[in-house]
């Protein structure tokens, strides 16, 4: 019961809150689609985080989508014990880089005093989900080998039953706990979304490589200064 909750209704109301929301946030206070930047309140601590972080995560979350998309070719791939041990090890390099990146901003957010301030609930509580799932990919890639042969014949069939809404949980519900929060962790996030500074990911800033310079002028009702 509590498994199919979890990971055949949860899936769907994570999606339509991010939808519903972040549409209903978008039209109604448009410039808060922002990951609100401190850069100019500290920017050492930041430029490490952030530039390990970001591109831990996106390396990550790629090579989730390849195997989403193309698992019979990583299995193909996995095949050959070198290539196998190739891709679980660069899997690994960026799941450390990523935690490592992410481990140096929720220091730097609780550290500086004028980061501090500025810091809402809502950061604090994405920061700790953040941090639970990537723990728990970590956790999975290092403990429950070979994760990118079993995500593609487990997890995607999994996750292609989500989206053709016929969820067949009975390829999840074996799985081990870390396993299991690794995915509902994914949930959380995607529902996490419009009410978080992870709304940025909405705003697709492609326009970005172009644009001028923008000053960064916050507009809070209450002193922020450190
Ligand atoms: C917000 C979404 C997600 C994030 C941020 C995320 C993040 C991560 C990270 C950081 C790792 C560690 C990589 C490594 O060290 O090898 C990982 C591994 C893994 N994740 Fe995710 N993940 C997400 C969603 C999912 C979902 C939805 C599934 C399955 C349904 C999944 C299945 C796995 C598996 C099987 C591994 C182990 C891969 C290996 O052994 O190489 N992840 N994930």
């Amino acid at each position: 019961m509590l498994d199919t909750l979890l990971f055949a209704v949860f899936p769907y109301v994570a999606v339509a809150l991010a939808v519903v929301v972040g549409f209903y946030r978008y039209f109604s206070d448009r410039f808060s689609y922002s990951s609100l930047s401190s850069q100019f309140l500290e920017n050492r601590g930041l430029f490490w985080g952030s530039v390990s972080w970001h591109y831990g995560i996106l390396a990550i979350l790629l090579g989730h989508l390849i195997g989403f998309l193309i698992p019979r070719s990583v299995l193909a791939w996995n095949g050959v014990p070198w290539r196998l041990y190739v891709l679980e090890a660069s899997a690994l390099m960026f799941g450390i880089l990523t935690l490592w990146g992410l481990v140096v901003l929720i220091i730097r957010r609780f550290s500086s005093a004028r980061i501090r301030v500025v810091t809402s609930l809502m950061d604090i509580v994405l920061l700790v989900v953040l941090l639970v799932q990537v723990v728990a990919g970590v956790w999975t890639a290092i403990f429950y080998r070979w994760g990118s042969s079993w995500y593609a014949g487990f997890a995607v069939p999994y996750l292609w039953s989500i989206i053709k809404f016929s969820p067949d949980i009975s390829l999840v519900n074996n799985l081990p706990f870390m396993v299991k929060l690794h995915i509902i962790g994914a949930y959380v996030i995607v529902g996490l979304i419009p009410f978080t500074r992870l709304v940025h990911l909405l705003s697709f800033p492609f326009t970005y490589f172009w644009r001028p310079y923008q000053v960064v002028i916050w507009n809070r009702r209450k002193e922020t200064r450190g």
